[in-house]
């Protein structure tokens, strides 16, 4: 309807100015996640980068999902190979956090990689993920790369590396049951 007001209409809510991007950074750095290396193989050489925006998707089928800004190299590279593995980093593995969190050549010297996989898996991950491009979705200047998992595996009694406010930290409280599967129950 012409001259109506669009309060209650689709949409609406992106006439409001824009929420400031410094309090978002701030505020979204409270979310503690846990901190990965996402890598892949294109022309036969390595490319990788540390990621902390990774979810789990869906159980049938098997999916994940991991955010990348769209100008990354690691980005390209995901879109050449259509394959990547989702590497989680353990709590001592700070250094290969911000290795990968760098963007230049030779990340991968002396990074131990299991060689028993095409993809370049990392052989000090404490869990990975790997992964078929499924789809690739834009949002803003990220795109979201949704994965099917053709194959995972985890190592039994280790602690993530945790990323809490821009600070890399541990879960170091000896009294929860942090490692205790399905300690607060499945969904
Ligand atoms: C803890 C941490 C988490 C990060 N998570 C992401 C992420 O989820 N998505 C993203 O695009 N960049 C993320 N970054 C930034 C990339 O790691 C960084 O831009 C890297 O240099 C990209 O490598 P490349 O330029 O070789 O592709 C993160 C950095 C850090 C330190």
């Amino acid at each position: 309807m012409a001259g109506r007001a669009n309060e209650d209409q689709p949409g609406a809510s992106r006439q409001k100015p824009a929420v400031d991007e410094a309090a978002y950074r701030e505020a979204i750095a409270h979310f503690a996640t846990g901190v990965t290396v996402i890598t892949t193989n294109v022309d036969g050489e390595p490319a990788g980068m540390t990621a902390s925006a990774v979810a789990s998707l869906s159980l049938a089928p098997v999916l994940l999902l991991v955010c990348i800004s769209t100008h990354l190299r690691t980005h390209e590279a995901l879109e050449n190979s259509g394959r990547f593995v989702v590497n989680v980093l353990g709590e001592e593995h700070e250094e290969l956090a911000r290795r990968f969190a760098r963007s230049q050549e030779g990340k991968f010297a002396e990074v131990r990689l299991d060689p028993s996989y095409e993809l370049p898996v990392l052989a000090d991950a404490i869990a990975h993920f790997i992964c078929d491009v499924k789809e690739r979705i834009p949002g803003g200047d990220h795109s979201i790369f949704i994965g099917q998992v053709t194959e995972c595996t985890h190592v039994p009694g280790r602690k993530p590396l945790v990323y809490f406010k821009s600070s890399f930290g541990r879960i170091d409280d000896p009294d929860r049951a942090a490692l205790e599967p399905y300690n607060i129950g499945a969904w």
